[in-house]
């Protein structure tokens, strides 16, 4: 998709406009299309019983005298209209733009007393960009498909923000559209050395510092509970650093991201029916949204320095295969009893974590994960859970997520339920008991590898993936987090 800031477009083959939920009119930044069309529109909400919902649009052609020859009349549901809204009505208007083969679309770029132009402008491309999205490396006869250009339609005394704000949201949008095709990636595709060699060359593209270690090295270094996981596989494990330094940074931020390129469960194998055994391709979702991010904190200028972390493996099953009630050792040195091998994401991050915490010493440190299914089955698929020890980090981020549409939704880290994670024979155990609070017990694990850093743990079991088109979110990896980590980067 292209876009483009302008004060007069012209030729267009379609017009955006937005309706409000119960207003039967444009709102007052847009009402002169209606004027100039002797009130044609206002006509159109009253006859067609148009209530400005989501998802509702009508399109109607346009005499002449209007930049366009259609206007899209789009819901953007109830008012205060927040971003999520304008993003979910940029959404509606691709798909009948797609519907109805209009390739040169725009829409005004419009704030009102409780949304600011920049807040609208960024929606737009948000929503636009990302519902345009298709995987179709796969399907080379699809791909063909036309560009659609778009404009935003500014003042001109407003044109240069626009233009700054465009900048940025393409930047965030990209990124996230990475974070989704490394998760439509077939698993054995997207394999750990894959992956590797994505964040080498991101670190290339975008001048960042890069520093992958194989087997070799991983076990050299101390991280056995990473080997541990990686036995059952003929793909070796790769430990992946991508690092952001700008001068004069004040703050440094850790982010890791689980990278289990592949989880079949291992010896304890997940089940053919609700297993999900078709979609744990994207267990390296947390993954694939850190290396995204860090492939646009320099064009942000994110003014902090950001490490990325990646114990990146697959999960499988053999010969070699780690086994429930082996013993592991972490890289910070705590033993570990296996209670059950596809609890195997908590392993690799307790020695990303802790590896981490150890070499950079960070300020702070937030992990993303699809970490366990009790998150879905707590939170749905709209929110991740929020888990932290510093209040400050938690309400910053959710108070971001909310802005940016990728919701979090905080959960407790109760000091008595480390009793379920207690090991028998060996000091922890990455199961838990089976007594419920699973994404609870599993957040209290990956404590024990981030001492007193101040931290946040985002389990996107939920969000991280779609089994269906829905709004901007396509069936499929959805980014979630990258937009989360960048704009919460910025405001640092
Ligand atoms: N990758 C899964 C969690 C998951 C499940 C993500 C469904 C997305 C969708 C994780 O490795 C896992 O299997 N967790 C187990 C933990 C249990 C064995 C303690 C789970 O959630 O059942
Ligand atoms: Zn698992
Ligand atoms: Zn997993």
């Amino acid at each position: 998709m292209q876009f483009t800031v302008t004060h007069k477009p012209s030729g267009l083959d379609a017009l955006i406009l937005h309706v409000t939920a119960g207003d039967k009119k444009l709102p007052a930044g847009t009402q002169h299309y209606d004027n100039l069309l002797d009130g044609l529109i206002t006509e159109e909400i009253t006859r067609l019983g148009f209530k400005g919902k989501p998802g509702e649009s009508f399109i109607i052609n346009v005499p002449e005298g209007v930049e366009a020859r259609k206007i899209l009349v789009v819901g953007t549901g109830k008012r205060p209209v927040q971003p999520d809204q304008i993003r979910q009505a940029a959404a509606t208007a691709i798909k009948q733009a797609r519907t109805h083969k209009l390739h040169t679309i725009g829409t005004p770029v419009t704030g009102g007393s409780r949304i600011s132009k920049e807040t609208v402008a960024e929606a737009v491309v948000e929503g636009a960009w990302l519902a345009d999205y298709r995987f179709g490396k796969y399907q080379p006869d699809n791909t063909s498909r036309k560009d659609i250009s778009f404009a935003l339609i500014a003042d001109q005394r407003n044109q240069r923000q626009v233009t700054k704000i465009l900048g940025e949201a393409e930047t965030e949008v990209r990124a996230a559209v990475l974070a989704r095709d490394l998760v439509n990636e077939p698993p054995s595709a997207m394999h750990p050395t894959k992956l590797a060699s994505v964040a080498k060359q991101i670190a290339k593209t975008h001048g960042l510092k890069v520093e992958v270690k194989g087997p070799k090295d991983i076990t050299k270094a101390g991280l056995h509970a990473l080997a541990a996981v990686a036995k059952g596989s003929d793909q070796p494990p790769q430990f992946i650093k991508l690092q952001y330094a700008p001068p004069k940074a004040k703050k440094h931020v850790v982010l890791v991201g689980k990278g289990i390129t592949y989880d079949s469960g291992g010896i304890n194998l997940k089940p053919s029916k609700g297993g999900m055994l078709e979609a744990m391709k994207m267990d390296m979702a947390g993954a694939a949204a850190v290396i995204a991010a860090m492939s646009a904190v320099k064009e942000l200028k994110i003014p902090v320095k950001v490490t990325a972390y990646v114990a990146a493996t697959e999960n499988l099953l053999g010969g070699s295969a780690y086994k429930p009630g082996d013993v592991v050792m972490t890289y910070n040195g705590q033993t570990v009893e296996v209670g059950n091998t596809d609890a195997e994401g908590r392993l690799t991050l307790a020695d990303a974590l802790s590896y981490a915490v150890a070499k950079e010493k960070p300020d702070q440190i937030i992990d993303l994960a699809t970490l366990t299914g009790a998150a879905i089955a707590a939170l749905g698929q709209d929110f991740a859970a929020l888990f932290t020890n510093n209040e400050t980090i938690g309400r910053d981020l959710q108070e971001v997520g909310g802005y940016t549409g990728e919701k979090l939704w905080p959960l407790p880290l109760p000091e008595e339920y480390n009793e379920l994670i207690k090991g028998h024979i060996a000091e922890l155990n990455n199961a838990g008991t089976g007594e419920g609070a699973g994404s609870i017990t599993a957040a209290l694990f990956l404590q024990y590898f981030t001492g007193d850093t101040p931290w946040a743990h985002l389990d996107i079991a939920g969000p991280a993936w779609s089994e269906k088109d829905k709004g901007y979110l396509k069936k499929g990896g959805t980014g979630f987090g990258v937009r989360l980590l960048l704009h919460y980067l910025k405001r640092l």
